[in-house]
């Protein structure tokens, strides 16, 4: 049967674990040519290998997306081995949580670091490779709380807006070129980022839990796919129902 993805090759940032493996596993699934990269080598290496073992074409290279270094290698690499990109999805995350007035300023940097400048990083080292394809897609992993405030978390809130924003501009300019560009905003999502945080989005979440990586993507296939092609400049939201009150 023909996949969603088939000839498409698609790379996915924080994909060693959590959602991002998950990406990495449904956009295989539908034919795409898959390469994830982190900064955690061993589990991201372990990862691939187990979806190769599954007969998925998942590869992993080693992507801290604060190096323009490492995207301009990424995006190489999906040149050299596969003929080209034709999605991106920036999944790389970190989460800390500080009240607005005990919140360190390196703590802050660090996280806007990841979370925002490589986001632009990655759009930046991507769209030239997009465009020589004639078009592609772009999916930034924002959440619910780059879409509400949410105590203790102003940096990563800050983090997730940003994201939105950006999504749109990047849209904005692109679309000419025929790369959509796309948010998603997942509410809580069972991953190793909220482990230890308790019960926390739960109690708030009609849907009363947290969703299965699995559900998310679902939308950032639906979003990478033909399935959305007059879908640009937008977030969908796949949070069980928080953000409807
Ligand atoms: N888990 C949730 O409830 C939830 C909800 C909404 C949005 N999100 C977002 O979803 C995305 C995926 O998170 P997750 O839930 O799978 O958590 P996770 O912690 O399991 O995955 C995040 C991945 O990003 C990687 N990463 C961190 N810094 C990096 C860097 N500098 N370069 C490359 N990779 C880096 C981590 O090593 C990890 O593999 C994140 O952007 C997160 O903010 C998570």
């Amino acid at each position: 049967m023909a996949g969603r993805l088939d000839g498409k090759v698609a790379l996915i940032t924080g994909g060693a674990r959590g959602q991002g493996a998950s990406h990495a596993r449904r956009l295989a699934e539908e034919g795409a040519r898959v390469i994830t990269g982190d900064v955690l080598d061993d589990d991201g290496e372990a990862t691939a290998a187990a979806l190769r073992a599954e007969g998925l074409g998942v590869d992993y290279l080693h992507l801290d997306v604060t190096s323009p270094q490492d995207w301009a290698a990424a995006v190489a690499a999906a040149a050299e081995r596969f003929g080209g990109l034709d999605v991106l999805v920036n999944n790389a995350g970190i989460i800390h949580v500080n009240p607005l007035l005990e919140e360190r300023l390196e703590d802050w940097n660090a996280l806007i670091a990841v979370n925002v400048t490589g986001a632009l990083l990655g759009m930046q080292a991507a769209i030239p490779a997009l465009r020589a394809r004639g078009g592609g897609s772009i999916v930034n992993i924002s959440s619910i709380f780059g879409l509400a405030g949410a105590s203790g978390y102003v940096a990563y809130c800050a983090s997730k807006a940003a994201l939105v924003t950006m999504t749109k501009t990047a849209a904005l300019e692109h679309a000419a070129d025929r790369i959509r560009v796309n948010a998603v905003c997942p509410g809580g999502v069972r991953t190793a980022m909220n482990e230890n945080e308790g019960t926390g989005v739960v109690p708030l979440t009609p849907m009363g839990r947290r969703a299965d990586a699995r559900e998310v993507s679902g939308t950032v296939l639906f979003l990478a796919s033909d399935d959305s092609t007059f879908v640009t400049g937008t977030e969908i939201v796949v949070d069980g129902g928080y953000l409807a009150r």
